[in-house]
């Protein structure tokens, strides 16, 4: 994968896999510990600490009796080629946590991606889902936690076309705002 974004929707899908009915996103971008943080949480189904051990590690488990694929591994890998980490806390019936933490200014930190993008997307076609966004760049923070949308629009969809595009621009301006640096 390219971009962390892309394994950020990846990782979100296992979530809604799990019946997840609430996911957190959490980009944390620290300049002076030199990290980028990604925490995804959710309340889905969780998973037993045998399982997950498989889960993290395929290649040195010996026999998986059930397939596992390969969307944690390889955001594993990402985080660990930039001299990072990836941890996951689960428990079953209660929900998952996964954390990757990557070096922010390494050479082959993947970039984040189109986060706007990323977070429109799962927004719009999960809508009863209540995801809570955050993106942080040091001090600055910007957070979007739908179900405060879902109040104020009533009986009105995501997928409405005006709806959808305001969306897409409170994204994309929430993003560009975090993203200037202050000289
Ligand atoms: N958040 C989660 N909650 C519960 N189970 C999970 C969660 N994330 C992963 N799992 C379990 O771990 C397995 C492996 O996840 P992983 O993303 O590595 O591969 P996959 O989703 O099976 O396949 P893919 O390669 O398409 O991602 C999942 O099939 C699922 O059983
Ligand atoms: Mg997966």
């Amino acid at each position: 994968m390219r971009e962390i974004s892309l394994h950020i929707l990846d990782i979100v899908q296992n979530s809604i896999a799990a019946k997840a009915d609430e996911i957190g996103v959490d980009v944390i971008e620290d300049r002076e510990k030199d990290t980028l943080t990604v925490v995804i949480g959710d309340n889905g189904c969780g998973m037993s600490a045998e399982f997950l051990k498989k889960v993290i590690d395929p290649f040195t488990t010996k026999r998986t009796t059930r397939k596992v694929g390969l969307g944690i591994p390889l955001f594993k890998m990402a985080a660990e080629n930039t001299g990072g980490s990836l941890e996951i806390q689960s428990k079953e019936g209660e929900g998952t946590v996964v954390t990757a933490v990557f070096g922010l200014s390494h050479i082959d930190r993947q970039p984040l991606g189109d986060m706007a993008g990323t977070m429109l997307s799962l927004f719009t076609a999960y809508e009863d889902i209540r995801f809570l966004y955050k993106h942080k760049i040091d001090e600055k923070k910007f957070f979007v936690d739908t179900r405060e949308i879902k109040n104020v629009l009533g009986d009105i969809s995501f997928q409405a076309p005006e709806v959808y595009l305001w969306l897409s621009e409170f994204l994309k301006e929430g993003e560009e705002e975090l993203n200037q640096m202050e000289v």
